[in-house]
């Protein structure tokens, strides 16, 4: 999902939820191996963890650096700060999960991985919460209004 679609606010959120809810099930069964000592298991359970960060939330992060949020500049420009902030939280996502392929490549997958994943969930949520409360909430109202007014013009 990209484009005008990300700036509505409950389709954008179910698209947390969704990915945020697999990362948690997967950080129990990682955990799960961890403390049975499944060594190979959690090793391709990290890899697959990898595999989902990357192809689900910082994918999403991608769309909206190169679209919602130069979006929401040009049409906010108030919330130019803002928008650095978001993106900053993209960069420090995109650095951990970096710090697990690290890990993942010396085959160390133990509880300082589970330490890494359960970083990376909290500034997920906690971003998540100022996307849709601080930058989706303002906007909607004029993105509605605008909506609106190319509908009746047809522009
Ligand atoms: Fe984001
Ligand atoms: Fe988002």
């Amino acid at each position: 999902m990209s484009g005008p679609s990300l700036r509505m606010q409950d389709a954008h959120s179910s698209i947390h939820e969704a990915a945020l809810y697999e990362a948690i099930e997967l950080k129990h069964l990682l955990q799960r191996s961890i403390e049975d000592a499944s060594q190979d298991k959690a090793l391709q359970i990290a890899d697959i963890m990898i595999e989902h960060w990357e192809s689900r939330t910082l994918k999403h992060a991608e769309a909206e650096e190169e679209g919602l949020y130069k979006d929401m500049v040009r049409d906010h420009p108030h919330m130019e700060k803002l928008v650095n902030q978001l993106t900053r939280d993209h960069d420090l996502m995109r650095r951990i999960v970096g710090m697990m392929k690290e890990t993942l490549s010396q085959e160390k997958v133990d509880l300082g991985f589970i330490s890494l994943i359960e970083s990376l969930i909290i500034i997920d949520e906690l971003h998540n919460e100022d996307e849709m409360n601080q930058l989706l909430a303002n906007d909607k109202r004029s993105y509605l209004d605008n909506h609106a007014r190319d509908l009746k013009y047809g522009s």
